[in-house]
């Protein structure tokens, strides 16, 4: 009863770290290959939740293409199946880690488990690739974990049966809980330095493909000119190490009075300090996810998201890419006391920590082992 779980980004592993640690108690398998899109970023969630890896491609080459990653997934995930032979691949996401691994399964005909399924913004573009991935990876399933029943109900109008679909929450709920800790001390220097009761520590990070160029050198100089504006605003950007990230970043911000650009910070440091800050500047997915549950407002810089929920809660706003409108956002939320109470709420429309435990259960349905689980129902204890 092998279960081969595969992924190969920071965030996918953090995602799947929870669902490896369930599915360790038994019957079934897990097996761990990653691929190493990401290398450091990837070694620091491993090390953190001590997720033994039985392969690994170790793919990453700097400025790696698309059609590289996708390339060396396919042809060295092949040789690890047929090697394994599981019953079952679990993939995560929308990464092209995701979409090569489960390409790579299909072609072996070994059924697909898609944990985070069913997210949509309906643009192929935005955000790109992953929506394409993600919508691929499903064609691609034979079962689908969605995190919400938003998620569901977009499987379903793509002809999905209803029956290989369980609405599980998202399992990054399920890592942020058992992470942040109230007496929690930062090793970082930079943190360790920050005077959180007396400052406004925004935390900013920004990555996706779609802002390459001209948009994420907006949001940086929108970054600027907060910390210009506000003398009490700390900003803390934890730098993707994608060199097309990298560098913008250092040529506008660098040397930026009360702006701290620092590397990627491990799991834990960054759990912790987002439950310490005021308010989330992102482009990223799990952002999304995660600041909602411990009540920060966040600006999502991007025109498009495939996480509404968030939105629909009122703890999210799309801010956009350009330098005026962001600042404007920000502005809003740092002068106006009222708007910002009434978006630092924490609300848990993405997940109750119990993910892993229904995917867990749902696999054990799939092979006969089990009951169905009850599905993830946002708002209500699990
Ligand atoms: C990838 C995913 C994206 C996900 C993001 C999470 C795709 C197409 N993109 O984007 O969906 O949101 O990861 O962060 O799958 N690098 C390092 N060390 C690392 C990681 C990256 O040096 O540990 C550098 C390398 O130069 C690498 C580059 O970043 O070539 C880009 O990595 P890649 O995984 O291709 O794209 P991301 O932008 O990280
Ligand atoms: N994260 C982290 N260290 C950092 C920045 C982010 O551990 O310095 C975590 C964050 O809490 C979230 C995940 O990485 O769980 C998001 O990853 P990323 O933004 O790279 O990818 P995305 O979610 O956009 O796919």
């Amino acid at each position: 009863m092998d279960v081969l779980l595969v992924f190969g980004t920071r965030p996918e592993a953090i995602k799947m770290a929870p669902v490896y640690r369930a599915l360790r108690e038994g019957p079934l398998r897990p097996i761990v290959a990653v691929t190493a899109q990401h290398r450091e970023m990837l070694d620091q969630v491993l090390e953190l939740f001590q997720i033994p890896v039985a392969y690994d491609l170790n793919i990453m080459r700097e400025g790696q293409s698309l059609t590289q990653v996708t390339g060396l997934v396919l042809g060295g995930l092949a040789q690890v199946l047929e090697e394994v032979r599981p019953r079952l691949v679990l993939v995560h996401g929308d990464t092209t880690t995701t979409f090569a691994a489960s390409l790579a399964a299909f072609y072996q005909q070994i059924p697909v488990g898609h944990v985070e399924a069913g997210l949509r913004s309906h643009d192929p573009y935005n955000p790109y690739p992953e929506e394409m991935n993600r919508r691929l990876t499903g064609s691609l399933a034979a079962l689908h974990f969605c995190p919400t029943p938003l998620a569901r109900e977009n499987l379903c109008r793509e002809s999905v049966a209803p029956d290989r679909i369980y609405v599980t929450g998202n399992t990054v709920i399920d890592a942020l809980l058992s992470i942040v800790e109230e007496d929690y001390q930062f090793q970082d220097p930079t943190l360790r330095s920050l005077d959180f009761a007396g400052r406004r520590v925004l935390v900013a990070t920004a990555h996706r493909r779609e802002n390459w160029g001209g948009p994420l050198r907006d949001i940086m100089l929108a970054l600027k000119d907060l910390a210009d504006r506000f003398p009490d605003v700390e900003v803390v950007f934890p730098v993707h190490r994608n060199p097309q990230v990298r560098e913008p970043a250092q040529a506008i911000l660098g040397g930026a009075p009360r702006v701290h650009l620092i590397p990627p910070l491990p799991y834990g440091e960054f759990a912790n300090l987002l439950a310490r800050c005021h308010l989330v500047l992102t482009d990223s997915g799990g952002l999304q996810e995660e600041a909602p549950a411990l009540g920060k407002p966040v600006l999502v810089l991007r025109e498009k998201t495939e996480r509404p929920e968030g939105v629909a809660a009122g703890t999210v706003r799309l801010a956009g890419t350009r330098r005026e409108t962001v600042l404007q956002e920000a502005e809003r939320l740092l002068v106006d006391s009222e708007e910002y109470g009434r978006m630092a709420r924490a609300v848990n429309p993405y997940g109750d920590g119990m993910a892993a435990a229904r995917i867990h259960q749902a696999l054990l349905h799939y092979f006969g082992l089990g009951e169905r689980p009850l599905d993830f129902r946002p708002g209500e204890e699990g």
